[in-house]
């Protein structure tokens, strides 16, 4: 079988990008894949964190996630900070990735704009951790949204470069991306990506928000000016909400455009919010049960951890024996 790896940064609210680009496959590709998915704490660091808060979101992503359908009796969830190994491989591959690679990292650069003032040695090397995070695993597939494409590929050449020196230890991960839902656009931006980090509220729906909250925010949805619900270049905004809509009804895009034919953006708009809202109820139902059992969730982390170890402590051992450490 073959081995899915991703992860999730438990940093704010869960958005419907990160539901429709990655968490929806995740727990898709459970049913028939060794699927193992972290709550990468050790990733938001990077970004400076109120612990108390971090605690909390930390534990809120990890029922979130139980809340959107994993099951950990069909794959292995663990919580990042728990599987001291992710540490550990990450030093000896940031030792074999090189400065001018790392500079090149759209996110990096994006990012260290927006923190002028909190430009840490953790965000230049944020890709490493994330090599690591796969490669410890053996993945053969990582299911992302596009906006992680450049992290992978940086991955990808990790591996292969460690390969090519010290014989082959890596399976090298593809990308697994989705057709429809990779990049779900701002509500109020729809050039920019739909992001937790945004200011302004109604440019996200977070998957927790209510019913007449998602409703109201799609009402509010930034479009354009001609009447036509049809999908066309220079049409970001109903670009957008055709996608988001297609993506939780299973409808193609010329369904769509008929469906719609002759009706107004208002009509549309209300639509979208309502399959949202509908699409998402069962998750914002599971959430506070999942949530409030503390004492489960806690178990279900433990046993990840401890498989999550074991799996990935094979490979660095491999890879401390490569590179040459002395046995303890
Ligand atoms: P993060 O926490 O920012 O996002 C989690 C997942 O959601 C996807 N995503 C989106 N997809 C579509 N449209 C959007 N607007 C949108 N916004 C976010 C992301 O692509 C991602 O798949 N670096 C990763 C976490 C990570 C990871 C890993 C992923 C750490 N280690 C190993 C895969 C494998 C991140 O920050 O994701």
């Amino acid at each position: 079988k073959k081995i899915i790896f991703s992860g999730i940064q438990p940093t704010g609210v869960m958005t419907l990008g990160n539901y429709l680009g990655a968490v929806k496959n995740w727990v898709k590709l459970q049913e028939d894949y060794d699927c193992i998915y972290s709550v990468v704490n050790m990733h938001a660091i990077t970004v400076r964190q109120d612990p108390k808060a971090l605690r909390e979101n930390t534990l809120r992503a990890f029922a979130l996630l139980l809340a959107c359908g994993l099951d950990p009796e069909k794959c292995l969830m663990f919580i990042q900070s728990h599987v001291k190994t992710h540490a550990e491989l990450s030093w000896v591959l940031g030792c074999h990735t090189q400065f001018g690679e790392l500079s090149r990292m759209t996110q990096f650069k994006d990012k260290s704009q927006r923190n002028a003032d909190n430009i840490n040695a953790g965000l230049f090397t944020y890709p490493v951790l994330m090599a690591a995070d796969i490669l410890l695993y053996q993945a053969d597939m990582v299911p992302v949204g596009a906006d992680q494409k450049q992290h992978l590929e940086l991955s990808r050449d990790i591996a292969m470069r460690f390969n090519n020196l010290y014989g082959n230890t890596f399976r090298v991960p593809e990308p697994y991306i989705p057709e429809n839902g990779a990049r779900i656009m701002s509500l109020a931006e729809p050039q920019k990506k739909m992001s937790k980090s945004d200011d302004n509220q109604n440019a996200f729906i977070a998957i927790l928000d209510s019913e007449d909250t998602i409703i109201k925010k799609f009402k509010r949805a930034v479009t354009d000016s001609d009447m036509e619900v049809a999908y066309r270049e220079g049409k970001d905004g109903i670009n957008n909400l055709m996608t988001i809509y297609s993506a939780v009804t299973g409808k193609s895009y010329p369904e769509i455009e008929r469906e719609f034919q002759g009706k107004g953006y208002g009509d549309f708009k209300v639509a979208v919010g309502q399959a949202v809202a509908d699409h998402l109820r069962p998750v914002r139902e599971n959430f506070e049960r999942f949530y409030a059992d503390k004492a489960y969730l806690k178990e279900v982390y433990t046993a990840g951890a401890e498989r999550a170890l074991r799996l990935s402590g094979r490979t660095l051992e491999k890879v401390y024996k490569k590179v040459g450490f002395l046995p303890a």
